[in-house]
């Protein structure tokens, strides 16, 4: 079958070990499956589509095994422990039985995929015993979805929810939309963009949204929807939308009963609120605390929870923005409901391609923080460049706070084990669009795969998840994947060396793509990039440290450490934390301008490594997925030496120093 991309990790190739086919097929005379609901009646379905596929025989379901025996058994026990016990799942062979068993319906969902993922590697079933809780358990994906069908920042085509159609035709590709992300563990979605319309409040939306949340449900994923916090004013005709006004908290009320009418097991709310222009409670004096805690009090009947962003900052030249959502957030710890988390971004500024950690994570004890990361390549090349995301996603997770001293990561602190956190989240901002193979890119697919996989456990490594996504996605030959995993482990680094090396951030404006060191013009200085990374005569990078703006001192004392002396900051983070001069000798032994020429050249040239790494590779490609990526690969090249040249020729007219020759030998 020719290959479009469509079927992501859920390929279901045929078994081509015969040993292992014949192990398989030990197993396969019944699915015994004694629930009569709605999810397990989903795993039921998934698994008999992939042992058809993969051993090419229909397995008939049956109720109960009774003393059958070859088959596989979904086994629900009795509900004991926490959220995450009960989503958790073992699966062992019992007494010439595979048995699955869970403490609830989704636990089953999440372990006939991790069984079937198990089979798509063709690994034995013999000893087989897998055992697995997630960590997080809030495992979200918001989609930055609008009504008119366009998505913001989304680089795959449109939206994939057809508003004009909905509710009266559901379209299909919902259901294989859920099958993805509950085969790898994603919980909940957000429909629609953070930079919400009201008209998601409407009953006519309401409508649309819970034809779609019928079939997510049916997966184990609740349905999210983002807000627009002047609603009461624009959607209900009020005076205002202030949250201590009781007629706009019955507004909230009201309309929170409204919704859970029609879809009962809602999700609950994102909000994006005073930040780049959104409404939200400061235009009425009140705290972003008062405003979560509204909406918290008009879920209070529901299980529905309260997001709200920490993605915050002013329009003010003289401030660091990468001080701000700590400026704002900090203070307001301890004052949130216990229904709210707080969703920060991983970095102080805005998924740039590499950021230190957000300085709220660990310094907001009493309010559940959750992580943000972004799926989609905003600031990583659209779906032009491959990016392999998973090792930006765990240098943020790993990263220590030192907050209740050595070991406090990142990651305990958003998975709840550092300050005890009952309510957990991280979220993915979505990469999926209308394009049939979702992505854009093909490559592109391991970014959701891993954000998923991390979501769920995040002590999975990089090269384990691209190894295991590889495989299930491109090829099952071993030298072939190792050229791909290999070039993406990469993947972001090359990124780096001809994007943003050393520690430099957001040289661009407008549509995020496109080199623009040199733009300094504009109504808001934090949104020019000559802001972020202070070129002059005298040298390249922002000052963070005391001498600087001290953002710095946002961080523990043993983090200060690492980033407050010039000789000493890792090169990869110098320009977040250093104005360095143009001739300071590096710990790499070169000039800052010659490490700059040096990193930018080496990035441009390593893309045509990875071409090299994906020729080697051709033979075991289905033809139109490696065409696609080879196609977008020469596009890479040619875009990597335009980011090259670009902030060359730019910082040059300050170093007024030549790009070293050894780097550009005469044709
Ligand atoms: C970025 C992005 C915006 C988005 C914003 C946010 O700035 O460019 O499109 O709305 O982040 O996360 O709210």
């Amino acid at each position: 079958e020719d290959d479009d991309g469509y079927r992501l990790w859920l390929r279901y190739e045929p078994v081509t070990n015969a040993a292992i086919k014949v192990e398989y097929l030990k197993y396969a005379s019944f699915i015994a499956n004694t629930e009569k609901g709605e999810i397990t009646g989903s795993a039921l379905k998934e698994l008999q589509t992939g042992l058809k596929q993969l051993i090419g025989k229909r397995v008939p379901a049956i109720t109960t095994a009774g003393s059958r025996t070859g088959g596989v058994v979904f086994s629900l026990k009795p509900a004991t422990g926490d959220s995450a016990a009960k989503e958790g799942y073992q699966i062992q062979p019992v007494s010439g039985n595979i048995v699955i068993s869970a403490q609830s319906e989704r636990g089953i969902l999440y372990g006939t995929f991790a069984l079937l993922r198990h089979m798509q590697m063709q690994q034995p079933l013999k000893n087989l015993r897998i055992s697995s809780t997630p960590k997080i358990r809030y495992r979200m994906l918001n989609h930055w979805d609008n009504t008119d069908g366009t998505i913001e920042r989304g680089y795959a085509g449109g939206s994939i929810w057809k508003w004009y159609e909905l509710p009266e035709r559901v379209d299909p590709r919902y259901e294989d939309y859920a099958r993805a992300n509950a085969s790898l563990g994603i919980n909940g979605t957000v429909l629609n963009n953070v930079n919400a319309s009201a008209r998601f409040m409407s009953q006519e939306y309401i409508g649309k949204v819970a034809a779609i949340a019928n079939v997510l449900r049916k997966y184990g994923i609740k349905t999210y929807l983002s807000v627009y916090f002047a609603a009461p004013k624009t959607l209900g005709g009020l005076a205002g939308s202030d949250p201590l006004d009781p007629n706009v908290r019955a507004w909230w009320a009201d309309k929170v009963a409204e919704i859970y009418k029609t879809i009962p097991d809602f999700g609950g709310f994102l909000v994006k609120a005073n930040s780049e222009g959104e409404p939200g409670p400061q235009d009425y004096g009140r705290t972003h605390a008062d405003g979560a805690n509204m909406l918290a009090a008009a879920l209070k009947p529901y299980d529905g929870i309260v997001v709200w962003r920490a993605f915050v900052y002013k329009a003010d030249p003289d401030a660091d923005r990468f001080k701000a959502a700590y400026e704002e957030f900090v203070p307001l710890d301890g004052q949130f409901d216990p229904k709210v988390i707080v969703q920060v971004k991983n970095g102080p500024i805005d998924f740039q391609p590499r950021e230190p950690f957000s300085p709220l994570f660990g310094n907001m004890p009493k309010t559940p923080l959750g992580m943000e990361f972004q799926i989609t390549q905003e600031y990583l090349g659209f779906a032009a460049h491959a990016v392999y995301e998973a090792p930006l996603f765990k240098e943020c997770l790993e990263s220590d706070t030192w907050v209740n001293g050595q070991g406090s990561t990142v990651a305990k602190v958003i998975d709840g084990s550092l300050h005890g956190y009952e309510r957990t989240l991280i979220a993915g901002v979505a990469n999926t669009g209308s394009d049939r193979n979702w992505t854009g890119h093909p490559l592109a697919q391991a970014n959701w795969y891993a954000f998923g996989r991390l979501a769920w456990d995040h002590q999975l490594s990089a090269e384990q998840i691209a190894a295991e996504w590889t495989q299930l996605t491109l090829t099952r030959q071993i030298k072939s994947r190792e050229h791909i995993v290999k070039m993406m482990l990469r993947s972001r680094e090359i990124y780096i060396g001809y994007n943003t090396p050393l520690g430099l951030s957001r040289p661009w404006m407008g549509v995020h793509f496109a080199p623009e060191p040199w733009q300094s013009r504009g109504a808001r200085p934090d949104w020019t990039a000559t802001y972020y990374h202070r070129a002059d005569s005298a040298g390249l990078g922002f000052d963070r440290t005391t001498s600087g703006s001290n953002a710095l001192s946002q961080y523990r004392p043993q983090v200060q450490a690492q980033w407050n002396d010039p000789d000493k900051t890792p090169l990869p983070y110098l320009l977040w934390f250093h104005h360095v001069s143009w001739n300071k000798k590096l710990g790499s032994g070169r000039t800052l301008w010659d490490e700059l020429c040096h990193r930018l050249y080496s990035g441009a040239d390593s893309v045509s490594w990875m071409q090299q790494q994906w020729e080697l590779a051709r033979n075991d490609l289905d033809t139109r997925v490696y065409a696609d990526v080879a196609g977008r690969l020469k596009v890479q090249r040619r875009e990597a030496i335009w980011w090259r040249d670009a902030w060359l020729l730019y910082l040059q007219t300050f170093s007024r120093q030549p790009v070293p020759a050894s780097l550009t030998p005469p044709d």
